[in-house]
């Protein structure tokens, strides 16, 4: 049984993260990238929140799976053996695709190549006829992929409408590396539809408070990594659908005056002034499909649920 490939591309470098960080809290009005929301207690709140009742995105993406998958095997492009999963975590969705899609080579791609070994050493004793390479590095920057995740068409796979944190234009040039990434393969992409308010609001504001221990744990994450001095009972989680962009947007509230500090630092924020620390697209399917095409891709196969909530979109080179 050979051993999973792991590399690290691109190491996360603390000072350039403390000085984003930095610039993103003190700007007017103040950011976060959402990928500081993914800490290790952090990516485990996220995985409760995909079990909450209010949560629909990750079990409707899973019914459409479920009732489609064997169309999904047989639209796929030809010759794509090479599987390539952006953002794998625990792999689990990307192993369900081994069989059906006659995958060869399983490349895991995510920001630390440590998040991968564990869950690539299982895949490696279920799966010993496959070829299993983990890549760590940031590809909310940049996509690209080291010689070992092996040459000609390649299936990429970008599952749980991830593709939401950018905002449109930054979609597009991604999805354009993605069509590059594939040498003439294709895409199958999760991708979250528009639809009323009175769903999309409770999927972000949950009562239970699991979205909300989400979003303020950002602020632990943020104190060990730029030295700020956030105190989480100062602040509340608001999230909420902006119509206009076609997208919730996640923020953390000021429940009062207050001034958080770092070494060579500090910012004041006046009660009820916000972080913007998540936006999460929202798409008309026609416009998605339309995006594929800008990017280069031919007209996509899609398939959707009974209630039109969550569509797959798969598109050739
Ligand atoms: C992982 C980006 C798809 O936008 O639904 C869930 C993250 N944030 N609840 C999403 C998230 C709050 C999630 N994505």
């Amino acid at each position: 049984m050979p051993a999973p490939t792991l590399i690290q591309l691109d190491r996360p470098d603390p000072a350039a993260i403390r000085a984003e960080l930095l610039e993103g809290i003190a700007a007017h009005p103040a950011r976060t990238a959402p990928k500081y929301l993914y800490d290790a207690l952090g990516s485990r709140l996220f995985a409760a929140i995909t079990e909450l009742p209010e949560y629909y995105p990750t079990r409707t993406e899973a019914a459409i799976f479920a009732r489609h998958g064997a169309e999904m095997a047989a639209a796929r492009p030809a010759g794509a053996t090479t599987l390539v999963d952006l953002g794998a975590g625990n792999c689990e969705k990307a192993a369900r695709l081994f069989q059906p899609f006659g995958v060869e080579r399983y490349v895991a791609v995510d920001i630390s190549v440590s998040y991968l070994e564990d869950s690539l050493a299982l895949l490696a004793r279920r799966y010993p006829g496959i070829t299993l390479v983990g890549v760590g590095t940031d590809f909310s920057g940049r996509l690209h992929l080291p010689p070992a995740a092996g040459a000609g068409p390649r299936l990429l796979f970008y599952p749980g409408s991830s593709i939401g944190n950018f905002t449109p234009a930054e979609a597009l040039g991604f999805l354009r590396q993605v069509h590059a990434t594939s040498q003439g393969g294709g895409l199958l992409i999760g991708v979250d539809l528009v639809k009323p308010v009175t769903v999309l609001e409770p999927a972000y504001d949950d009562p239970l408070g699991v979205t909300a221990a989400f979003n303020r744990n950002l602020l632990r994450h943020i104190n060990r990594l730029a030295g700020t001095d956030f105190r989480l009972q100062d602040w509340r989680h608001v999230a909420f659908f902006n119509a206009a962009e076609s997208r919730i947007e996640m923020h953390l509230e000021a429940l009062g005056a207050l001034t958080v500090r770092w070494a060579d630092g500090e910012r004041s924020f006046v009660r009820g002034e916000r972080i913007h620390t998540e936006n999460s697209y929202k798409w008309q399917p026609g416009d998605f499909a339309a995006l594929l095409g800008e990017a280069g891709f031919r007209p996509p196969r899609q398939w959707t649920d009974a209630q039109g909530w969550f569509a797959l979109f798969m598109a050739q080179a």
